[in-house]
């Protein structure tokens, strides 16, 4: 496995990997990787013949009041985990070679960037597209493989792609991965790791409270009472404080008033002492939700 940290380095390696016409794929990531992201890699990998993965915490995607300090770092592990995986290239920039002296450009999604984490999170969608777009311009993959954990960040990236016509990645070619979750149900999160050993153990809490909500709502229940009774299931189970609980269209991400033909989703973010989770699941009597 290669770890470039250069641009110039990473375009060697990725012209070397394409050679004979290869196919390559990209994982980004913020590393601190768990088994959620090796489902990504394992992805990667049926859809190409060389998968590269990316390291980079983002400054751009944090608040001035949000984790970057604190985000776990945990370089040396991830590349033991990728190298496992069978990951053939490892790019991970310093913050200057992403961000150089003088950086200027800002990519704004309007529309799917707007709720939800977007109203939580003024400019974190702003920071995502902006460095997903320079990934994708810097490894210029056929694939890209990011987690439906993050269901609206997926809609920010495809709404991008197809709207700047991307070619490397094709929006087609945008590949999402279903959530990876513990034993309990809690979806698997690099911020998990924040969590105290009573935190974690009230954060089963979030998967309960949206799949009870979930049966509820197949079952005939109307949207508005059901989102408030999981509100007051979480905040009942020990969250502190909830940023929305909301039922939404999966593709548009506009709020779903009734359980209609069109897939829903159902997206969570709470915090629970001081750590924000968020989770999403698909409401449909028509099978999964994709976006
Ligand atoms: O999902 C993440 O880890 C990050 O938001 C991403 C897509 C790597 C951009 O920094």
């Amino acid at each position: 496995m290669q770890t470039a940290t250069t641009l110039e380095v990473l375009r060697s390696a990725v012209d070397a990997l394409r050679q004979g016409g290869k196919r390559l794929a990209l994982v980004p990531t913020m590393g601190a990787l768990h088994e959620g992201h090796l489902a990504l890699v394992r992805e990667a990998r049926k859809h190409a013949d060389a998968v590269a993965a990316s390291i980079f915490v983002n400054p751009k995607q944090f608040g001035p009041n949000e984790d970057l300090d604190a985000y776990p770092r945990t370089f040396a592990e991830d590349c033991r985990l990728l190298e496992a995986e069978g990951v053939e290239l490892v790019w991970a920039p310093g913050v200057a070679a992403m961000y150089p002296d003088g950086f200027a450009t800002n990519v704004s999604v309007a529309g799917v960037s707007e709720g939800l984490c977007g109203a939580a999170r003024p400019g974190h969608f702003d920071g995502v597209a902006t460095v997903v777009l320079k990934l994708f311009n810097q490894v210029r993959p056929d694939v890209a493989v990011f987690g439906e954990k993050d269901w609206q960040q997926l809609a920010v990236i495809r709404r991008m792609a197809r709207d700047l016509d991307l070619s490397a990645p094709h929006v087609d070619a945008i590949v999402g991965v279903p959530t990876v979750r513990e034993g309990d149900g809690l979806a698997l999160s690099s911020r998990n790791r924040y969590l105290s050993p009573e935190g974690r153990a009230r954060a089963a809490a979030l998967p309960q409270a949206m799949r009870e909500g979930i049966d509820a709502l197949l079952a005939g229940s109307a949207v508005a009472p059901t989102l408030a009774a999981i509100e007051a299931h979480l905040l009942q189970a020990g969250f502190d404080s909830i940023d929305y609980v909301s039922l939404v269209d999966a593709t548009s991400l506009e709020p779903a008033e009734t359980l209609g033909d069109a897939p829903a989703r159902l997206l969570v973010a709470a915090r629970i002492g001081g750590t924000r989770l968020i989770d999403n699941m698909g409401v449909t009597t028509q099978g999964p939700a994709r976006l």
